[in-house]
């Protein structure tokens, strides 16, 4: 007798049948800690482990280019920051700071004027190693520390003081508590810029000029990776983003 190379005879499995009309084929599982699915996109699943809301969101939307190995040139990721509203002044400051960490990730020294040198003339920088690089900080808001956390994404929501949009005194609320939990100052420092920068690109203005970002926006830019719906490329310089860092300052002075 010939057995089959498909198997047993006498166990075989049956042939597997196309969905009917009308019912939907099954999809694969969502991993609920990457459920924008960046590990399938990059083929890396430290990819899920990117812990920057906008870095996945620009990475989920095709805005730069992500090699093999998880570098991300310079270039790319200026053209990213001017394609969100960062405008020149602060994003060639910014592209400052990151080339100095862009080359401590690349375990290059970066001190004194020959590692400055080097460190300007850095041309990449691995979105896979941001975990391990110095922007690390106390006080974050557990979202997207090892993965996509829900838990911690409803904690952060749950700052909203109306119930339905996220306004910079509910995350300098949110900072607040985050620090109190996890102390440092440089959770402070570092997670008040982070706040004001989210709010910046990412939020809208009410009538009265106040910026916010809905729950729902929140949750896009977090959960999904996707720009708000509605988005419309802000302006961010350094007097809108100073504004804000000083108001959620001015805030957390007054709530103690
Ligand atoms: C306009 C651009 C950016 C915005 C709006 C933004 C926003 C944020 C926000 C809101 C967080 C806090 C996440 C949390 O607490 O859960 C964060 C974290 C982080 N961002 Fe960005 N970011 C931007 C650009 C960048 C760039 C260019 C880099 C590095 C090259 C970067 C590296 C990081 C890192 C490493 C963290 C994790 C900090 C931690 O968990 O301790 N971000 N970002």
């Amino acid at each position: 007798m010939i057995i089959q190379a498909k198997g047993c005879p006498f166990h075989r499995q049956p042939a597997p049948t196309a969905p009917k009309q009308g019912e939907q084929a099954p999809q694969p599982p969502v991993d609920s800690t990457d459920p924008a699915g960046l590990s399938d996109k990059l083929n890396n699943p430290k990819a899920a482990l990117i812990p920057c809301p906008w870095w996945r969101t620009v990475i989920n939307n095709d805005m730069v280019k992500v090699d093999s190995n998880g570098n991300v040139s310079m270039k790319d990721l200026r053209h990213a920051l001017k394609a969100t509203g960062v405008t020149f002044g602060l994003r060639e400051g910014a592209m400052l700071g990151i080339k100095r960490v862009a080359a401590q990730l690349a375990g290059a020294p970066t001190g004194g004027i020959s590692g400055f040198m080097h460190a300007m003339c850095i041309d990449k920088i691995n979105v896979l190693d941001l975990p391990k690089s110095s922007l690390m900080h106390t006080g974050d808001s557990g979202t997207l520390r090892k993965g996509f956390n829900q838990e911690n994404l409803d904690r952060l929501l749950s700052f909203s003081s109306d119930g339905r949009r996220v306004t910079a005194n509910d995350l300098a609320d949110a900072n607040k508590k985050q620090v109190e939990a996890d102390p440092g100052e440089s959770g402070r420092k570092f997670g008040i810029a982070e706040y004001s920068i989210l709010l910046n690109v990412f939020g809208k203005k009410d009538e009265d000029g106040q910026k916010y970002l809905t729950k729902e926006d929140l949750s896009r830019v977090f959960k999904n990776n996707q720009f708000p719906e509605n988005w419309e490329k802000p302006k961010v310089g350094f007097f809108a983003l100073g504004k804000s860092i000083l108001g959620m300052f001015e805030r957390q002075k007054q709530t103690d």
